[in-house]
């Protein structure tokens, strides 16, 4: 490795330390909305501001969380006693991390599926990340399984931008996260998320090598193999476990430093025992942990509410799932974790 990939290596390893994750706190302004919406809290900037600030100061939750993902405007938000979040992160040893792709938009002549913007300007506003404290970053490419979807041309066109990114990341010494998500919420079989989640790390890792992004300064954030939402299949903890293992396997170079999941929709419960029982199987030659967003702030978020009285157990119900999850990573998770307390 040379000095620069090693730095990389470096902060890529912190965010899969043993027994942390990653928040993925980089809903963008309408995405928090809508999630506030549903619990009717307005979504004022002061909100948005004093809900993410609840998060970070759960009381230990630098035990769970290596880093955390932010969006544009909390990068440039303060805490309560006039911190900014990125400085109050990294006070915690959280290392400060940023969405910066600009959504998943209709890939023309397609018609379903997606293709993630952002390119234009990004080696500017990287840099203007770096300044402000970001030394990890994210890109969310979206897959949709459909009737003769996903095409090899959305695919490539996908990896072909999360492989632009990475390499521009690196270059800045910022570690990108590659997320190349299939979704879980169509009427597909588990057998057709892992054809699809195999052809996708394949077109991904091929893009990537050609970019020449350097394996061991980057953290892979994929989906797990799950039937689809609407299929009524059922599959057991032990079946999503071995069929996703099997395709990370078969796909992601042992180079990678490491694997942080999305939970895309999954419950809470199931988010972490599945990532459970991936860490018991053994044999993966990455760490493999969390990168969640709905499956770690989901209780919060309806527990706090938006009430001030309410923020001390919004926080316990962050550090039950950071907790939960972190045990996880250990394979050490049981169901009596989620009515331990805390
Ligand atoms: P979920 O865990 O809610 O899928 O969010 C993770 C994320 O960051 C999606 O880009």
């Amino acid at each position: 490795m040379d000095d620069k990939t090693k730095e990389l290596n470096a902060i890529a390893t912190a965010m899969v330390a043993p027994g942390k994750g990653i928040l993925a706190a980089d809903e963008s302004s309408p995405t928090i909305g809508k999630r506030f919406a549903a619990l009717g809290i307005e979504s004022t900037e002061e909100n948005r501001r004093s809900y993410r600030e609840m998060f970070f100061s759960a009381e230990g939750i630098q035990e769970y969380v290596s880093g955390t993902i932010l969006y544009d405007e909390t990068i440039r938000q303060s805490a309560s006693d006039g911190t900014t979040f990125p400085e109050y992160l990294k006070k915690l040893n959280i290392i400060p991390g940023i969405k910066v792709d600009t959504g998943a938009k209709d890939l023309a002549g397609h018609p379903g599926e997606k293709v993630t913007e952002g390119l234009d300007g990004l080696r500017e506003r990287l840099a203007e990340y770096y300044e402000l404290g970001a030394r990890f970053a994210k890109w969310r490419a979206v897959i949709t399984i459909g009737d003769g979807i996903p095409s090899d041309y959305c695919l490539e066109a996908n990896a072909h931008a999360l492989a632009r990114y990475g390499a521009l990341c690196q270059e800045a010494g910022i570690v990108p996260i590659i997320e190349p998500e299939v979704l879980m919420d169509a009427d597909n079989t588990m057998e057709t998320c892992y054809a699809v989640t195999d052809k996708t790390l394949h077109t991904v890792f091929g893009a990537l090598y050609r970019a020449g992004v350097k394996f061991e300064g980057m953290v892979l954030k994929p989906n797990m193999v799950v039937p689809g939402k609407k299929s009524g299949q059922k599959a057991t903890v032990r079946q999503v476990a071995e069929l996703t293992l099997e395709v990370l396997k078969k796909n992601v170079p042992a180079s990678v430093a490491g694997i942080a999941f999305l939970s895309g929709g999954q419950s809470d419960q199931e988010a972490s025992a599945h990532l459970n029982e991936l860490n018991k199987l053994g044999g993966a030659p990455w760490p493999l942990t969390y990168s969640y967003g709905r499956a770690l702030q989901t209780a919060a978020m309806e527990t706090w509410a938006g009430k001030p009285e309410n923020r001390a157990a919004g926080q316990a119900a962050a550090l039950l799932r950071a907790r939960a999850n972190s045990a996880a990573t250990y394979g050490k998770y049981s169901e009596q974790l989620e009515t331990a307390g805390v």
